[in-house]
């Protein structure tokens, strides 16, 4: 008897997670579709895949309905950095809260098993540390970072009323910072800026005095997590927390990249942004109990393996203009 593969719908999928969860998928053997309006996705991020016959890729925007028949969806659609996130708050809230709704009314009329990547956004500026998925979380609805926070928010909820009210199989993931190869150079993140700004050898921006911490966790670690909860039992719905909670301060990340990269760059200070949380970092006790999962990838091997990736796209022919990262075409 042959094997059926399964298809698997990623929203999201030209973006930074979503490619590295389209690869995984078609290396199982399962016929992807990845959905994408390129906002901070980019082409280039799954050129790889598209000679394959079981990987499929569509322009569309989840805020509109969709009809397609899958077994499985992964709903990863939603600008993840401040910067791209507040850049049209309207339409990131839309994203999470619209774009929640037309996926779990996909997967009610096709009845598929549905995974919504959350975030440790949910726990907003925690005055518990570090935070168990029990943490109702200290969020700020009328701030700049509210459009994610609680777009992402809502979207745990229809997400939960849509397992309680249609018994819908549901998976939620709270994603913790996540940091690897085709992260967008533009993005803000600490992680991003800092591999870029050594690798031109201009100063490392620190908001704050660098006590800051988080947790960092490596890209292959955390898909590996998300194949794991999609196969859990079906009483594990999460939300399940995912991520590093190992924690660096900001300042020693900055000493690390510049170690690494060999840079001659030096460390500046800047204001803290406003609602920037202190300090961030996963209780995984339930993502060990029920997957079985823990990061495996040191600081030290995922930065490497980070900054060779940057270093090619920045010394791509071109790339580099009037000092700003022009970035690959989509
Ligand atoms: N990277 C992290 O550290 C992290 C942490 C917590 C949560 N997450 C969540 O994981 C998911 C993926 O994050 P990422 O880091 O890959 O971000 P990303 O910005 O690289 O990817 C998001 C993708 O969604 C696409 N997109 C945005 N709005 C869309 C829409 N309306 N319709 C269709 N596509 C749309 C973008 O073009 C992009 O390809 C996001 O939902 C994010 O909230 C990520």
């Amino acid at each position: 008897m042959s094997v059926v593969a399964k298809r698997v719908l990623v929203t999201g999928g030209a973006g930074f997670l979503g490619s590295h969860l389209c690869e995984r998928l078609v290396a199982h053997g399962d016929d992807v579709l990845c959905v994408d309006n390129y906002f901070t996705g980019r082409k280039d991020n799954v050129a790889d895949l598209l000679g394959d016959p079981h990987f499929e890729a569509m322009r569309h925007d989840i805020t509109h309905s969709l009809f397609v028949e899958v077994d499985e969806i992964y709903n990863l659609a939603c600008p993840a950095s401040p910067i791209h996130y507040q850049f049209d708050p309207v339409q990131t809230t839309k994203t999470s809260v619209i774009g929640a709704i037309n996926m779990l009314g996909l997967a009610k009329r096709v009845k598929a098993k549905i995974f919504q990547a959350s975030t440790s956004e949910v726990y907003g500026d925690p005055s518990l540390h570090p935070q168990p998925e029990s943490y109702r979380g200290n969020v700020n609805p009328i701030g700049p970072r509210a459009c994610y926070d609680e777009g992402k928010r809502c979207a745990e909820t229809l997400f939960f009323d849509y397992f309680r009210q249609h018994k819908l199989k549901i998976r939620v993931a709270r994603i913790f910072n996540t940091y690897g190869p085709r992260m967008h150079p533009n993005d803000g993140r600490v992680v991003s800026n800092f591999i870029v700004q050594a690798l031109r050898g201009a100063p490392l921006t620190i908001y704050g005095d660098g006590s800051q911490t988080r947790a960092f966790c490596f890209v292959d670690d955390l898909i590996e997590g998300f194949l794991r909860l999609m196969a859990a039992a079906d009483q594990v719905t999460g939300p399940i927390n995912l991520g590093n909670p190992h924690e660096t301060a900001v300042a020693e990340l900055a000493e690390l990249v510049i170690a690494l990269t060999g840079s001659r760059s030096t460390i500046t200070s800047c204001p803290l942004p406003i609602d920037d949380p202190v300090q961030r970092c996963p209780d995984i006790g339930q993502a060990k109990a029920l997957l079985d999962w823990q990061p495996t990838t040191s600081l030290k091997e995922g930065l490497s393996r980070t900054i060779a990736y940057f270093d090619k796209l920045l010394s791509r022919r071109g790339a580099m203009e009037g000092g700003k990262i022009k970035l690959p075409s989509h």
